[in-house]
C-alpha cells in the first residue's frame, strides 16, 4: 500500500497522483480492491414476517477510496456496512476483504481481524459514560493485546490527531456532541486501521462538528491512504467522498 512506501524522502502528492493512476490504469479504473462484495442477500426474519433487507448487492472498495453510501432510511445500509464488515451473518453472496472471502474465515479470524485492520464509527459502539476519553480509546489496543503503556501512548497521540489532547481525562458526558464523537473517531482509528466503516458519523452533530469530524477522516483518507467507507444522509459529507453510492430498498440503484 501507499504508506508503506519504503523510499526515504516521502513521496510528493503528484507521484502519489502518479502511482494512483498506474493502479488505476492496471485494474481497469478501480485502485486495489480492499472489499468485493458479490450478489449479497441477506433476509431478516422474526416469526412470520420476513425483511429482504439485501437483494443481490455488488460493491467493490478500492485501497485507499472514500465512499459516500446514501439512500432513504430502511433501504438497507447499515445491514450493508454490518454484512460487509462480517459483523452480521448474510444469506447468499459472497464477500471478499484484501483477497480472503469471509466465509473462509472462522469467528476467531473474523473477530482478530477486525481488531488489526478495521475501524468502526457506529453509534451502536458508544462510548462507555465511566471511564475517560484516553481509556475509551486505548479500550481496543488492550482487547487485542497491546501493553498497557504503550496502549496509553497510542491513545494519547490519536486523542491528539482528533484535536483532543487537552480532553484525555474527561469522560464523555463532560464533552460536547462534536467532541464525543472526536473521540469515537480516535477509537476506530487508534489501530490505524485499513479501513474505516462509519454510519451516520455525523448523525447527532450540528454542522460546526461535522464539519470537523469529516474534514478528520478525509485528511486521514488523504495523508495515510486509509479506505473508509461512510454511510450518510447528509449531501455535504458525500460531497466529500469520492464516490456517491446509493440504495434504495436493498439494492444498489446508482454507483457514480
Ligand atoms: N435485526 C433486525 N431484525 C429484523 N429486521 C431488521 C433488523 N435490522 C434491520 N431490519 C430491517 O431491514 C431493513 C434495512 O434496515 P437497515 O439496514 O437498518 O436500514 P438503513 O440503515 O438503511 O436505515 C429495514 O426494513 C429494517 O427494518
Ligand atoms: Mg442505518
Amino acid at each position: 500500500m501507499r504508506q508503506t512506501t519504503t523510499s526515504e524522502t516521502p513521496a510528493t502528492q503528484d507521484q502519489l497522483a502518479e502511482e494512483g493512476k498506474l493502479e488505476a490504469e492496471e485494474l481497469g479504473g478501480v485502485s486495489t480492491p480492499i472489499v468485493v462484495a458479490e450478489q449479497i442477500h441477506k433476509t431478516f426474519r422474526s416469526g412470520e414476517i420476513e425483511v429482504h433487507a439485501l437483494r443481490g448487492v455488488d460493491l467493490t472498495i478500492g485501497t485507499g477510496e472514500m465512499v459516500a453510501i446514501m439512500g432513504p432510511s430502511g433501504c438497507g445500509k447499515t445491514t450493508l456496512l454490518n454484512t460487509l464488515s462480517g459483523l452480521d451473518s448474510f444469506d447468499e453472496g459472497e464477500v471478499t476483504i484484501e483477497g480472503t472471502s469471509l466465509a473462509d474465515m472462522n469467528d476467531r479470524r473474523r473477530t482478530d481481524y477486525r481488531a488489526r485492520r478495521m475501524g468502526f464509527v457506529f453509534q451502536s459502539f458508544n462510548l462507555l459514560p465511566v471511564i475517560s476519553a484516553v481509556e475509551n480509546v486505548e479500550m481496543p489496543l488492550l482487547v487485542s493485546g497491546v501493553r498497557p503503556a504503550q496502549a496509553r501512548r497510542r491513545a494519547l497521540e490519536s486523542l491528539e490527531s482528533v484535536g483532543l489532547a487537552d480532553r484525555a481525562s474527561h469522560r464523555p458526558m463532560q464533552l460536547s456532541g462534536g467532541q464525543i464523537q472526536r473521540v469515537t473517531v480516535a477509537r476506530a482509528l487508534v489501530n490505524e486501521p485499513a479501513l474505516v466503516w462509519a454510519d451516520e458519523p455525523t448523525g447527532n452533530l450540528d454542522v460546526g462538528s461535522s464539519t470537523e469530524v469529516l474534514g478528520l477522516m478525509q485528511q486521514l483518507n488523504r495523508e495515510k491512504g486509509q479506505t473508509f467507507v461512510i454511510v450518510t444522509h447528509d449531501p455535504q459529507v458525500a460531497a466529500l467522498c469520492g464516490r456517491i453510492v446509493r440504495m434504495n430498498d436493498g439494492e444498489i440503484v446508482e454507483n457514480e
